[in-house]
């Protein structure tokens, strides 16, 4: 990204920063040192990240057949990496600050397109499943920040889009002077999330960008832009189901190799995985 391009998102931008207790958290994840008693100590610091913690925890997301009621089994049973990823997950949320319309529909894409990602992961054998899901929860958090940077220029965004069928990008960089992915990677930069999730989210509305350089990368890009065409078409987050896209034709699903009846069976569990867990989430 030009530095002008930065200095520009910077100027205009309010970067979110992570809340101090989920920084202190991802830290002590990160400290090969620490012990599941510290993380729990951190986290019940927390009241209300505690309680989104262990609601999330217990959801089918993670499969766990047992019922989690404390944080410290949570931290046992689902390990380091997973609660790593619903401490980012409750940050992101804090950036939907203004809980209206807009937001919902945002939030609601954002948790859409994470579950899809994590299901897509799985289905190609992607490994760090719990980044792909930060990941999608994560790819349009750059809306949210100009949104709340600049609510009447984000509405004259949101006007373009629906009332003149604007592509997002395009109207945002009339706007702005610059669109949502680069916002949302400098977020991800900002967090310290690992560089793939950075570049991925940077290039979701570009992902051939990436073709031909780290493997990982290309295909994790491609699962984001796959689960948002999947979330599009299926209206989650949106006004309503969007017939005209065809997902069966998307390069991303070309790259992963889905096609066909697969691809459809995959849409479905979309659908349905969200509207089991999308609670979950609230
Ligand atoms: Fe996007
Ligand atoms: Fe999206």
């Amino acid at each position: 990204m030009p530095a002008t391009m930065q200095e520009l998102i910077t100027k205009t931008c309010d970067l979110p920063a992570v809340p101090d207790v989920a920084n202190r958290v991802m830290q002590l994840l990160a400290d090969p040192d620490s012990t599941p008693e510290m993380v729990c100590k951190t986290i019940a610091s927390d009241q209300s990240l505690t309680a989104r913690i262990l609601k999330i925890a217990n959801s089918p997301f993670y499969g766990c057949l047992r019922t989690i009621n404390n944080l410290k089994s949570a931290i046992v049973i689902i390990g380091y990496s997973a609660v790593r990823s619903l401490v980012i997950a409750v940050s992101t949320r804090e950036v939907y600050k203004n809980f209206g319309l807009t937001e919902r529909m945002l939030w609601e894409h954002s948790v859409g397109v994470g579950i899809g990602s994590h299901l897509l992961g799985k289905e190609v054998r992607l490994s760090k499943l719990d980044d792909v899901f930060v990941c999608g929860l994560m790819h349009d958090l750059g809306k949210v920040v100009m949104n709340n940077s600049d609510p009447d220029r984000y509405r004259r965004v949101m006007e373009g889009m629906y009332n003149e069928g604007g592509e997002s990008l395009e109207v945002e960089q009339g706007v702005f002077g610059f669109s949502h992915p680069e916002v949302g990677a400098l977020v991800v930069r900002k967090w310290n999330l690992p560089e793939e999730l950075e570049q991925a989210v940077r290039f979701h509305h570009d992902i051939d960008q990436l073709a031909g350089q780290d493997s990982y990368l290309h295909l994790l890009a491609s699962i984001l832009s796959l689960s948002d065409t999947i979330c599009q078409r299926l209206g989650i987050g949106s006004r309503g189901v969007d017939n005209s896209i065809t997902v069966q034709d998307s390069q991303a699903a070309k790259n992963l190799g889905l096609s066909g009846d697969r691809l459809d069976a995959l849409m479905a569990a979309v659908e349905k995985a969200y509207n089991e867990e999308r609670s979950n989430f609230g």
